[in-house]
């Protein structure tokens, strides 16, 4: 009896229902621990046409846009460009910065430097058109979920 009662107080004493012996099945791999976020392909869609030329690792203004990178890079992260104002503040495109730099309205909240991406052109047929600038504002407005 006793080294059942023994193997039975440990279980409790972890949290769990089950045998505490080590389990026979892989260790996890440390892939699948670290996965990132990611943020919707859309958005990503028009980071990896009009942005990650100059914005990937080590890249222009310490910025990021990179599949992997973009999600942590951006959400609830700070500007460098308006000190308190995030990159991406979710439900608030407001306090965006990331979409007043690409919108062209990042001056008019004491940003500086360039309209995004520099060298780019907005309009229907532009490098970024109507549909990039909306699927970036709805998934800011719609709280920045990552993608599932
Ligand atoms: C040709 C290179 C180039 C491209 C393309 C480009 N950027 Fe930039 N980006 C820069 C440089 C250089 C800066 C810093 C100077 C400035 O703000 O004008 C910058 C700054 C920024 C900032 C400000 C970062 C901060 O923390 O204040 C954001 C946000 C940004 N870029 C987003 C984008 C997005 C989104 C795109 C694609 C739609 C894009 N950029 C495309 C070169 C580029």
């Amino acid at each position: 009896m006793r080294p059942l009662l023994f193997s039975l107080s440990l279980a409790l004493l972890w949290g769990c229902a089950s045998n505490p012996e080590p389990a026979a099945s892989p260790a996890p791999q440390p892939a699948e621990q670290a996965q990132a976020k990611l943020v919707p392909a859309d958005v990503q869609g028009l980071f990896d046409s009009a942005c990650t030329g100059c914005h990937g690792p080590e890249g222009a203004a310490g910025l990021d846009l990179s599949a992997e990178s973009a999600y942590a890079a951006i959400v609830n992260h700070e500007s460098q460009g308006v000190p308190g104002m995030p990159l991406v503040t979710p439900s608030n495109p407001g306090r965006s910065y990331l979409l007043h730099k690409v919108a062209g309205t990042h001056e008019k909240v004491g940003g500086g430097g360039k309209r995004m991406p520099i060298g780019g052109t907005w309009g229907p047929e532009g490098d970024v058109n109507m549909e990039d600038m909306g699927a970036l504002c709805r998934w800011i407005e719609a709280g920045a979920p990552a993608r599932e």
